[in-house]
């Protein structure tokens, strides 16, 4: 992706992001990170993952996510902003990359990935591999010890411990088979899972 053009988005959506969540702006960063490692490895678009990285989770500034912040780990991929946030943020994206004049046959992938960029299975099966990379990556962030910093910083701290958390880790134990497709991918999830004393 062009340096000047990466420039003009990050001031465009910074602001953006910063209204919406807590703490949802610097995983973003780390997130487009991750999917520039898993570019040098693995097949996929640059253009696509990238923008859809940067914009996947832009949805969150146009929805009301007490729902989401209240719902215990395990159901919180049933509260009802989740599937907002991915539907608004399709929307939002759709403006934003049109303004910058993106390719619309672009914009229209990049908006079919983040309407379902949180939902694993749904993007495996579009057989994409530029999607199952999004995925990946932001699953990726869910791990290691900035994957405990941003669940602290989310949730609380209080959240690290008890039943919350031994909800939320063996989400994360089970994650390992679930949100991850490519060799890439796959070994990161492993080093980061250690790393966080998933396995302790
Ligand atoms: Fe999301």
């Amino acid at each position: 992706m062009d340096a000047s053009f990466e420039k003009r988005l990050l001031e465009r959506i910074k602001p953006l992001y910063q209204k919406g969540r807590d703490g949802d702006w610097d995983p973003v960063l780390r997130m487009v990170k991750l999917c520039k490692y898993l570019l040098e490895h693995e097949n996929g678009n640059e253009d696509i993952v990238l923008l859809t990285a940067y914009l996947h989770d832009i949805g969150w500034t146009a929805v009301d996510f007490s729902d989401f912040n209240k719902a215990t780990p395990k159901v919180k991929s049933n509260s009802s902003s989740l599937t907002l946030h991915m539907e608004q943020g399709a929307v939002i994206a759709g403006k934003i990359l049109s303004d910058f004049e993106v390719d619309p046959d672009k914009i229209k992938e990049i908006q079919s990935i983040i309407k379902v960029h949180d939902l694993p299975e749904t993007v495996f099966k579009m057989n994409d591999i530029s999607a199952t990379l999004v995925v990946e990556a932001d699953r990726l962030d869910r791990y290691g010890k900035t994957g405990l910093a941003r669940f602290k910083t989310m949730f609380g701290a209080d959240k690290l411990k008890g039943v919350y958390w031994e909800e939320a880790r063996q989400l994360r134990l089970d994650g390992l088979k679930d949100w991850f497709r490519t060799k890439t991918a796959i070994k990161l999830s492993q080093k980061l899972a250690t790393e966080m004393g998933l396995f302790d």
